[in-house]
């Protein structure tokens, strides 16, 4: 995969004066490249549809406001994304809430907010009708041994083997239920085979038929572009094919159905960057190994998926390099844990201490995915 990362002028004289001020490492984010993705998805012609961004692959609120604006509502699944949500100035009614094995509190506390709840077993619904008797709910769906479940990023979303959601022969025993307002399935993520989503689709469409007041069909999120082993995404087909199913489900049932959509990923990838700087060299194996002023917990993605995780780099040099000729390189984290690397088995030019490393694909679950293992802050954010 070519490792190139081309960055445009504005971003990098701001990432130059940031770390001119000492503020590194930081995640920078291009807001119209953000905005363009959220476009993607507004211009699906379909009506009616709203589209919930996925809190979980950026919750920093700076992203929030600019998807806000964009005209995106937003899709959480815990009670602090909720919360946050609510801060932001979201309604409840433009907040889609769905995780699984939920307690009664976080029943009461999405009640209260006034989201739309997805819910995730036949026990879950059962306590929900006895907490709240008569009020509507929308259930996940699982496509069971209808389709042959692909293995995705982060493991199986459908099929037998995955945990989630209601398999057909559970959800018959809801059939004619008149308290389920909504269809909801999450098919995986980093998908970019457009006739593997509508396979997918047919089934939850199929599954709509039983429930006599469904008033949305939810297909979540699972777009994907960038990684190793996924091409690029075809919106234009995608938004196509999506409008098709979505015309013929309400032509069958006499009404118009919502779509909803929650993408995650694909809203953010491309406009965010992490940079830090080169704090030491090794040469050794016949490779360069580059050390950094940041730690794979501040940019999790390689160390979580090594096998998919692609993020492009790019290296400003401090001072002018005689031999631009690539080497086998490796960018490593200053910690002592011997799995912090921030890129592997990469080529990149002999670099010195004092030069800047960008990382690309850096939007989406990477800041988000920062934890407090080995001890690093999470990195500052900023938006141009
Ligand atoms: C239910 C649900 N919807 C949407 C998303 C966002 O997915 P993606 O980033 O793959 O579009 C996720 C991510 O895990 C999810 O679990």
């Amino acid at each position: 995969m070519i490792n190139e990362l081309t960055i445009n002028q504005p971003i990098a004289e701001k990432i130059r004066e940031l770390t001119n001020e000492g503020k590194s490492p930081f995640y920078i984010y291009d807001t119209k490249i953000i905005e363009k993705n959220c476009h993607h998805f507004t211009g699906i012609p379909y009506h009616p549809k709203s589209v919930h961004f996925a809190m979980m692959a950026n919750s920093h609120p700076g992203f929030l406001k600019i998807i806000k604006q964009a005209g995106l509502k937003i899709f959480v699944n815990s009670v602090l994304h909720l919360r946050l949500a609510l801060d932001m100035g979201y309604k409840g009614s433009e907040i889609i809430y769905a995780s699984s094995a939920m307690d009664e509190k976080s029943m009461f506390l999405v009640k209260e907010s006034g989201a739309k709840l997805v819910l995730d077993s036949l026990s879950q619904f059962e306590l929900w009708q006895s907490l709240f008797p008569g009020t509507s709910v929308g259930i996940r769906c699982n496509t069971g041994d209808a389709v042959i479940p692909r293995q995705t990023t982060g493991g199986c979303f459908i099929g037998n083997e995955s945990r989630l959601g209601l398999t057909p022969d559970a959800l018959i025993q809801l059939k004619e239920n008149p308290f389920i307002d909504g269809l909801h399935m999450y098919v995986g993520t980093n998908i970019s085979e457009i006739d593997y989503f509508m396979e997918c689709y047919q089934q939850l469409v199929k599954m709509a038929e039983w429930l006599p007041n469904i008033e949305y069909i939810d297909f979540g999120g699972g777009f994907g572009q960038g990684e190793k082993h996924c091409s690029a995404f075809d919106m234009e087909e995608y938004s196509q094919k999506v409008t098709a199913i979505m015309e013929n489900v309400s032509s069958r049932l006499g009404k118009q159905i919502r779509l909803i959509l929650e993408p995650g990923r694909m809203i953010g990838f491309d406009a965010g960057y992490f940079v830090c700087k080169i704090t030491d060299i090794k040469h050794r194996n016949q490779q360069q190994l580059i050390g950094v002023n940041a730690s794979c917990v501040q940019f999790p993605r390689p160390m979580l998926y090594p096998d998919v995780a692609f993020h492009p780099v790019a290296i400003i040099h401090q001072n002018q390099i005689e031999n631009t000729e690539p080497i086998p390189s490796s960018i490593y984290g200053c910690s002592t844990y011997s799995r912090d690397y921030l890129a592997q088995g990469i080529e990149l030019p002999p670099s010195e201490p004092g030069d800047i490393v960008i990382l690309g694909h850096a939007g989406s679950y990477c800041s988000s995915a920062h934890s407090d293992f080995l001890g690093f802050p999470k990195a500052e954010e900023f938006f141009i």
